[in-house]
């Protein structure tokens, strides 16, 4: 028997006897409370970029604690962090002149920019600019905007519907359709929100002119576009935004998780110009984004993220991660021939390796077996869109750990392969 605790994405038939308490960890080591280490491939969720026992970040958020934990942001009210932590976010960010919406996650920040998407057209005089448009195998967080936007069926079927059905889903790389939609039904659409690589539904980075022909369609049609960098803010893709990498220039840039690598819960969207100028130029009384979670810009968080970015910049993280790139998928890539290995796909620090679709057919539960095999061998790792095994781990892992990791992975496929005889 387990905890009461609710596992968020778990069969809790199979969970209440597989539970995985883990106590401390170190690096990209994590320890469980019965004493067994694993390897974490992942980064936890992605995000646990400049890898665990920080002291630096923990000594930034007890000061901030003890000072001020956290103050409402609504109103006139915020907290030193927090405006640092905007300041330090706008000039890094690829969007000139941006401003900084906080929440406490990625799903927050997609609820943001879907919402302020719409309120932008309402105040600009065009309401009936209504739909965003997303892709296929897209992953956008869990709050109901984000569940209707998925691209991964899975994770929208079973709530009677659409929760907001003003969203349209086109290909994974087909921007003829998402041309021809355009052609229809611009007047309609308020917004494109993209991974610039998605991540979640399986690690697929863009065809090469997929982007510039995306951002060509928006331009054209007065849509907005809405860079969902949950995952590729800060480095993982060895620039430190995905909109870098693939020269994406998005209206407004949704970003979490390594912001703060885990150390606290925050998210928020960098808002270009164009969507702010309505609420921000001028002079009062003007529109309002009435919008804003109680934990926008909470000061511990911020000052997590402050010290999270220090580190990733004094230790030139996002550099290690290009110049290692190309070693990293060397590495990976040896697991081409191990059994029940697909077609692997790989981009900065992270990775997918598929099961072959003539396997899944025979067994859909060989990925989750993959998994449980894995932890028997040291490896913590997870399945990405009932498919595949996920790989994205800290920006600090060693090319020796990155060995560990492939060859505890191996001898879990080899172990199924072997059961499945
Ligand atoms: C691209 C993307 N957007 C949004 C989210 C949602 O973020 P959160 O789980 O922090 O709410 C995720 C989470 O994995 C994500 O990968």
């Amino acid at each position: 028997m387990s905890s009461r605790f609710w596992h968020g994405f778990a069969d809790m038939h199979v969970i209440k006897d597989a539970e995985v308490v883990f106590r401390s960890a170190e690096g990209v080591w994590l320890e469980a409370t019965d004493g067994r280490r694993f390897l974490d491939t992942t980064a936890a969720l992605w995000y646990c970029a400049v890898g665990y026992g920080r002291r630096e970040i923990a000594d930034a958020v007890a000061e901030q604690l003890t000072r001020i934990a956290a103050y409402s942001s609504f109103g006139p009210y915020t907290t030193e962090p927090t405006v640092q932590l905007a300041e330090r976010l706008a000039s890094m960010a690829p969007i000139d002149d941006a401003v900084v919406f906080f929440g406490s996650g990625g799903s927050d920040a997609v609820d943001t920019a879907a919402k302020l998407a719409r309120r932008y057209w309402d105040v600009v005089g065009r309401p009936e600019k209504r739909i965003i448009v997303s892709r296929e195998h897209g992953y956008h967080g869990m709050h109901a905007w984000g569940t209707s936007l998925a691209g991964i069926p899975g994770n929208k079927a079973g709530y009677g519907g659409e929760i907001i059905d003003e969203v349209v889903t086109v290909g994974l790389n087909d921007t003829e359709s998402l041309g021809a939609l355009f052609e229809r039904r611009a007047g309609e659409i308020a917004a494109f929100i993209g991974e610039p690589v998605v991540g979640a539904g399986g690690v697929y980075p863009p065809e090469p002119s997929y982007w510039a022909e995306v951002q060509r369609l928006c331009r054209e049609h007065d849509v907005l576009l809405i860079a969902d960098e949950v995952i590729t803010a800060f480095g993982r893709t060895g620039s430190m935004w995905g909109s870098l990498r693939y020269g994406i220039e998005p209206d407004m840039i949704l970003f979490a998780k390594a912001v703060t690598s885990g150390y606290m819960p925050l998210g928020g969207v960098l808002v270009g110009p164009r969507v702010s100028e309505p609420f921000w130029a001028g002079s009062a009384p003007g529109p309002m984004f009435v919008h804003g979670y109680t934990y926008s810009g909470h000061a511990a968080a911020c000052a997590a993220a402050n010290a999270n970015l220090d580190i990733l910049e004094r230790e030139g993280l996002v550099e290690r991660v290009a110049s290692l790139e190309s070693d990293f998928e060397a590495r990976i890539r040896r697991l081409a021939d191990a059994p029940l290995v697909g077609e692997i796909r790989t981009v900065g620090f992270t990775a997918a390796v598929p099961i072959t679709a003539d396997a899944l057919a025979g067994d859909a539960s060989l990925p989750a077996k993959v998994v449980a095999a894995a932890l028997r061998h040291g490896i913590a790792t997870r399945v990405l869109r009932g498919h595949a095994i996920h790989i994205s781990p800290a920006f600090t892992i060693t090319q020796d750990e990155v060995d560990t990791m492939v060859d505890g992975l191996r001898a879990a496929f080899e172990e199924v392969a072997g059961s499945v005889g």
